[in-house]
């Protein structure tokens, strides 16, 4: 993956490098800089615009082998369409597309002008840093099981880059930006390498060992055992692990950024099922590979964690993961079973595939009962009825709480890491009532997703805002975008970090009126 410390914000001034990009938008007038180098060029770019009937339509690119009259190999003619409407999250895929382009450079110093017609404000500092971030994610790959190393030459991996420059009218800004990006990217590659990762080589205990190697970034670790989770009662967790060979672990990170060491934190909670086989409600053979990234909410919960460490974000945030492999054996646990939860809610086990409900239960009530949140979030790659019912565009959404939902549905919009509420109500709630426990671990066919939600609901306290987002459609196996091709799309990475950014870091307005 591209390396971040080679990209540079720069003014906007006679560019350099091998390569370089230009900005060419909709209404088809050049940018200076282009309309400069066509000059110099003879009319070679806007030729080349003509003869391939570029447009400037967002994302469309042409690459242009430069003449001799100008200092570089080529010049990719980047359509931004109407860049006058663009979010940070339209640069951030044109950034990605860039990305793409840029592989294949060999010993390439890249250029990117973020410069438009002028007929428009200039591209802002928060843009342009997106513009980076989207290059960063689209180059990550996970490569690490590939034994013959790519010929640098045929190099797809932006390894071959040595340096990029953006040309930008506001580079202090842009840098400032990214500063924070930077810090929110290394957290979603984080997410995605844990996602990416096979369940023989990230079982529970490695799982807390990488996580053990965030305090080097001051995050505060704790990592507990079986003996202190029994000590607990957490018997719904242990029970999940019990047919597997791999221990069972719960880890606690937190990140203490504000002065007030006694304001509320906010809490995070993830499943972290490092293999899911169903247990002795066995799934079937194909596709069950997937299931090594049934821990894709712990690996979000961690790459924020991270990412809030690294950027030193000024907020008190807990993130808590229960890793575990559901697997099967003599001792696993049997559709039948009756446990008792750590809330002291008795379970009966009807399916032992609905393992991820069981994770969570417990960490939700060691967290109400230790952490004492102002709000917590549990995400889980938790049902496949998630994907029947919304797909891999968006992640179900669960709250007792419309501010907070509310709040996570706008920072889906602004990242398009989108979520899509679905309703929580008393008569799904029957639907997990239990004949001889005060609940079963599964409902009928119909609205799998919420009855786990409901499930999940059981173990929260009335007085606490609690959303819950399944993520077993994005986490994984999404279809590639801009700025992601990997398996394990990390997602949810930049949501939380947005949601925690715009609404609880202090000195927030926003915050304090509410
Ligand atoms: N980890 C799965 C859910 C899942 C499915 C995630 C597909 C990603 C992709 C979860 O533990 C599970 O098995 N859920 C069952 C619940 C059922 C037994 C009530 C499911 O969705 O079938
Ligand atoms: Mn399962
Ligand atoms: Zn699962």
């Amino acid at each position: 993956m591209i390396d971040p410390s080679i990209i540079h914000f720069v003014p906007l001034k006679k560019p350099e490098g091998q390569t370089l990009a230009l900005f060419i938008d909709e209404s088809g007038a050049l940018p200076p800089t282009a309309k400069f180098l066509d000059q110099k060029s003879r009319g070679t770019l806007s030729k080349a615009m003509g003869a391939t009937d570029f447009k400037g339509k967002s994302k469309s690119v042409i690459e242009v082998l430069a003449p001799a009259e100008l200092p570089f190999d080529r010049v990719l003619m980047t359509g931004v369409g109407k860049y006058e409407d663009h979010t940070p999250n339209d640069w951030l895929n044109i950034g990605g597309v860039l990305g793409a382009k840029f592989s294949g450079l060999k010993n390439g110093v890249a250029g990117v002008v973020a410069e438009t017609n002028g007929k428009g404000a200039p591209i802002s500092g928060e843009s342009v840093a997106n513009i980076a971030l989207g290059m960063m994610l689209r180059s990550y790959k996970f490569k690490k099981y590939k034994t013959k190393k790519p010929d640098p030459a045929e190099n797809d991996d932006l390894g071959g880059v040595s340096k990029i420059e953006i040309y930008c009218s506001s580079p202090n800004e842009a840098s400032s930006h990214f500063a924070h990006l930077q810090a929110v990217g290394e957290g979603v590659v984080m997410a995605r390498d844990l996602v990416n990762e096979p369940a023989n080589v990230l079982g529970p205990l490695e799982f807390a060992d990488r996580l053990r190697a965030f305090e080097d970034h001051g995050l505060d670790v704790e990592v507990l055992d079986e003996g202190k989770l029994a000590e607990l009662k957490m018997l719904a967790l242990l029970g999940v692990g019990q047919g597997s060979d791999k221990p069972t672990f719960a880890v606690v990170m937190r990140w203490n950024g504000t002065k007030n060491k006694r304001a509320k934190p906010i809490a995070f909670i993830g499943k972290g099922v490092t293999f899911d086989t169903g247990g002795i409600s066995m799934k079937p053979a194909a596709g069950m590979e997937d299931m090594k990234g049934d821990m894709g909410g712990a690996a979000c919960v961690a790459g924020l964690m991270l990412e809030l460490a690294k950027r030193r974000a000024p907020v008190n945030v807990v993130g808590v993961v229960g890793l575990v492999e559901n697997m099967n054996s003599g001792g696993a646990q049997r559709p039948g079973d009756i446990i008792i939860s750590m809330s002291g809610q008795t379970i009966e086990i009807l399916n032992t595939d609905a393992e991820g409900r069981l994770v969570l239960a417990d960490l939700l009530t060691y967290t109400q009962e230790y952490i004492k949140p102002k709000f917590a979030v549990t995400l889980a790659t938790l049902t496949g009825a998630i994907i029947v019912a919304l797909g891999k565009e968006y992640a179900g959404v669960f709250s007792n709480n419309d501010q907070l939902c509310e709040r996570l549905v706008s920072a889906g919009q602004d990242t398009d890491e989108k979520v899509w509420r679905l309703p929580l109500s008393a008569k799904y709630d029957k639907l997990i009532d239990s004949s001889t426990a005060d609940m079963k671990n599964i409902g009928g066919r119909d609205a799998g997703s919420i009855t786990a939600a409901q499930f999940l609901k059981r173990f929260v306290n009335n007085d606490l805002p609690w959303a819950h987002i399944d993520i077993a459609g994005t986490a994984m196996a999404s279809p590639s975008t801009d700025i992601n091709q990997s398996w394990g799309s990390g997602f949810g990475v930049r949501l939380l970090d947005r949601l925690v950014h715009r609404y609880y870091e202090t000195p927030s307005p926003k915050d304090a009126a509410s």
